[in-house]
């Protein structure tokens, strides 16, 4: 199939660019690089030895979108553009709106207008909400999500839904990750956060490549085996497989709609194992300090993942241990990220 992927030159979008582009799909990526780098770009084109068509566009921007629908005849969208700093989203509600709500309403428009009407959504397992009781299972339905990030994820997926629902010739897979860390095996792509790191394995390894002096764990203090939170981690290139399992899943489907899908591993790890099996694995050091809890973070949750295994096929199939050591070779390789 041909794709368009919005957010392609991101963390989780290099790495389905390899495997869509593997599995024999085209590919054109859709980016403003307002959180990557064209050079992550570069490095997916040396990894699957050809080139990468790219459009330079926001998808806010409707006249650039319709360029790109026009020039590219492409029969689906994958769909990762968007902001997904928690933190930040309290501090800017608004613009975490205007890209996440108001940018993927002008994507579907210009979606609708060329007429392809197949998206598959990066959404998250924050949709949730609070009070969910685990493992989080996708007939629970959404909850109250803790945050503005959160929250623009659940309005996309009602968006997505009651547009299916108007029309049947929409078809739409909204997949909610856990939490993906890891990186390419070949250690060329991976995570390059801009600043200082909000996630756990980009912090652990920065402090390992000495570029941040220790690291703070948010609380030892929770209902969990060792105090820490306990959270599912899934390699990202596992991630990246469900979203060709959930592209080919819709070809030929004689029926279209919604279908939700959590991708996760099933299995919750601590914040304190997650160091130990970092240490563990690559041998390095890393300091730390417990501190007070991070507001908003829950104690633990993990997906029910039988969902996508039965219905698409997919289960994450790599261990802590790939995840870790590929997280590290990116890491040592590119102490700078793309930037260096
Ligand atoms: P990322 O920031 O690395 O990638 C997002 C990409 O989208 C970047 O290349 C960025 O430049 C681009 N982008 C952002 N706003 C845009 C806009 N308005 N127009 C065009 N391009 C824009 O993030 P990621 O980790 O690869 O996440 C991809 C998607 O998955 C996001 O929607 C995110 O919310 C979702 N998600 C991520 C995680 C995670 O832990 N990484 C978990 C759950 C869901
Ligand atoms: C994991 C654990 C922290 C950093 C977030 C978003 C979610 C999704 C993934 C989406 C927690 C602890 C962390 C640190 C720490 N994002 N921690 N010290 O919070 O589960 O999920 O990212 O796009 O929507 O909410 O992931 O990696 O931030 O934290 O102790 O310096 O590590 O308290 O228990 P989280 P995380």
């Amino acid at each position: 199939m041909k794709v368009l992927v919005s957010g392609g030159a991101g963390y989780i979008g290099t790495h389905t660019l390899v495997e869509l582009i593997s599995a024999g799909h085209e590919v054109v990526v859709y980016d403003n690089f307002c959180n990557s780098s064209p050079r992550a770009i570069t490095r997916v084109e040396e990894l699957v030895g050809q080139k990468v068509p790219v459009v330079r566009g926001d998808i806010r921007d409707r006249a650039c979108l319709d360029r790109a629908f026009a020039k590219h005849s492409v029969e689906a969208v994958i769909h990762f553009a968007g902001l997904k700093a928690v933190g930040e989203s309290y501090r800017q509600p608004l613009s975490y709106y205007d890209n996440n709500v108001i940018g993927t309403q002008r994507l579907l428009e210009a979606m609708e207008e060329a007429g392809v009407r197949s998206i598959v959504f990066s959404s998250s397992a924050t949709v949730y909400g609070e009070d969910a009781p685990v493992p989080y299972v996708e007939a629970m339905g959404r909850g109250r999500p803790s945050n503005p990030y959160g929250a623009t994820k659940a309005v996309v997926e009602q968006m997505i839904e009651d547009l299916a629902r108007a029309d049947s010739r929409w078809s739409a897979s909204l997949l909610r990750y856990f939490n993906p860390i890891g990186a390419h095996p070949s250690g060329r792509i991976g995570e390059d956060p801009q600043g200082i790191p909000n996630n756990l394995l980009p912090f652990i390894s920065q402090v390992a490549v000495g570029r941040l002096p220790e690291l703070s764990i948010f609380g030892d203090d929770y209902p969990t085996r060792d105090g820490t939170c306990e959270r599912d981690y899934l390699h990202v290139v596992d991630l990246a497989v469900g979203h060709v399992k959930a592209l080919e899943a819709k070809k030929g489907m004689t029926s279209s709609g919604v279908a939700t899908y959590n991708l996760g591993t099933g299995r919750g790890t601590t914040v304190l194992e997650m160091v130990r099996s970092f240490v563990q694995v690559t041998g390095q050091r890393v300091p730390y300090r417990i501190v007070s809890r991070r507001e908003g973070d829950l104690p633990a949750f993990w997906a029910d993942a039988s969902k996508a295994r039965l219905e698409l096929g997919w289960s994450a199939e790599k261990t802590l241990e790939d995840m870790m050591r590929d997280s590290w070779r990116w890491q040592s390789a590119n102490p700078e990220g793309y930037g260096g």
